[in-house]
């Protein structure tokens, strides 16, 4: 056989191709064999290639077929850009830095989900085979989500109320694909395009990200290593009339930052004098480290604290499962609004969910994951504060997944990132967590991604290009 003449073949048929109507039936080999006096081995190879372009498709005893898509003119969307208009609604960049999939052999401490060595997996394939036996599976879940896990988010910030407060109902709950998802409805209905929404700085890029593509502006309010100052939140709800505050009271993506009781008692306040909501992100409820989580919204029935809280971080990526507790007509327009984006989550999904959080070996689970990510905590932090003595950490978080390092003024953020990169290092710069201008320059380094045998061999790498 001649590898030429088989590309020779390979490019007259692509020609062929080109011009012909999707299903079109190729010649016979026979008929290619005579038409480019070659052998049958050359025309069977030539076809082979065709058909891992996915140009053709061979249907054994009947013959080659042109494929429906085929690449082979490049395509032509030129026309989109006057349909399209401007996009001022673009994903900022580190979204793309944080989802990333790095390749095998770097050292990933970018991303934001735990490596999978620190997830219940058995107990979640064991509820997806019971979930895929059950009743549930094969039918429309309500819209609002399965009674009995709207009953459980309930229940488990319910279990926490003080006396003199209403616990939350299950009806209160509603059930979406993921906080991500849940924080985009938050944002259209309770702000709404051209509206304004009071974030922390920093604040997680999801969040940006999702004002962005609902149209909402922010109105930044410093947040450090104890959170933000209540005069500020009361500051900009008063002067731009906004009535929403989204924030992480509870280990806060990026900083660590948990409120202390104070705080968060001297901020509902705020909230509660200016008329306003509250959105209380509770992502990192499981996990904690040495702390407990104390969310807010156990001290509101007044319909002020939205809250939200996933399991698709701690109980698995393959369950995109939150719950939203909302009370009043914020929690209807978040129905309403949910009907018409997803409609409902699901009930597999739902009922694998709850399978998981609703047996013992979870608990157990926990605690055997919260152990041991803050044995990776400390060990990161020990690595960065030998290697890498120049970057600064303000806090040593009591729960999260993430450091959020400072580095020296004079860094030239971008150039230290693309540096460490080449070395084998994957780290996120800090700038995309701003909502405006960066304050300073930072990393948010993950501690519960794969590999933290070479966190020692991580903090070197960066102190090294830090001149440490
Ligand atoms: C603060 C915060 N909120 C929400 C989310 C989104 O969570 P989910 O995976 O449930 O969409 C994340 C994910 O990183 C997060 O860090």
């Amino acid at each position: 056989m001649s590898q030429s003449s088989s590309d020779r073949i390979v490019s007259a048929l692509e020609k062929w191709i080109a011009a012909a109507p999707a299903g079109a039936k190729l010649p016979a080999s026979r008929a290619l064999v005579a038409d480019y006096g070659a052998s049958p081995v050359t025309v069977q190879q030539a076809l082979r290639v065709l058909a891992e372009r996915g140009l053709v498709e061979a249907r054994p005893g009947v013959g080659t077929f042109v494929l429906a898509t085929r690449t082979t003119r490049p395509h032509d969307y030129r026309w989109q850009t006057a349909a399209l208009g401007s996009n001022r609604r673009q994903l900022p960049e580190p979204s793309a830095a944080a989802l990333r999939t790095p390749p095998n052999d770097v050292i990933s401490l970018h991303s934001g989900y735990p490596d999978r060595a620190l997830l219940p997996e058995r107990l979640v394939r064991g509820a997806l085979t019971r979930a895929a036996r059950g009743e549930g599976a094969f039918s429309r879940p309500p819209i609002a989500g399965l009674p009995d896990l709207q009953a459980w988010f309930a229940g488990d910030l319910g279990k926490r109320t003080p006396a003199g407060i209403n616990p939350p109902t299950a009806s209160d709950v509603v059930i979406v694909p993921g906080s991500q998802s849940g924080l985009a409805a938050l944002f259209r209905t309770l702000v709404g395009p051209g509206g304004q929404l009071i974030v922390e700085s920093p604040t997680y890029w999801g969040a940006i990200s999702a004002a962005a593509q609902a149209g909402v502006d922010l109105i930044p309010v410093s947040s450090g290593p104890a959170g933000p100052n209540p005069d500020d939140v009361d500051r900009a709800l008063a002067e731009t009339g906004a009535r929403v505050f989204y924030a992480q009271p509870t280990y806060a993506n990026p900083t660590g930052a948990q409120w202390s009781r104070e705080l968060a008692a001297e901020i509902l306040d705020v909230v509660v004098s200016r008329g306003a909501f509250l959105i209380e992100d509770d992502w990192a409820h499981d996990f904690a480290m040495s702390s407990q989580p104390s969310p807010i919204a156990v001290h509101d029935d007044g319909g002020h604290v939205i809250y939200l809280r996933s399991l698709t971080k701690s109980v698995s990526p393959a369950i995109r499962v939150a719950g939203i507790i909302a009370r009043g007509p914020a929690r209807d327009r978040v129905l309403a609004d949910v009907a018409a984006q997803s409609m409902y989550v699901s009930g597999a999904l739902q009922a694998a969910a709850l399978d998981v959080v609703t047996q013992p070996a979870w608990r157990t689970h926990l605690r055997t994951m919260q152990a041991a990510l803050a044995s990776r905590r400390d060990l990161m932090v020990e690595s960065l504060r030998t290697h890498a003595p120049s970057a600064h950490l303000d806090l040593v978080p009591d729960g999260g997944l993430n450091l959020w390092l400072q580095l020296p003024d004079h860094t030239d953020l971008a150039k230290v990132v693309r540096d460490c990169e080449s070395d084998g290092l994957i780290v996120a710069a800090g700038d995309g967590w701003f909502p405006t201008e960066a304050t300073g320059r930072f990393l948010r380094l993950n501690y519960s991604g794969p590999n933290p045998g070479a966190f020692d061999e991580a903090a070197r790498i960066l102190g090294r290009r830090l001149g440490d």
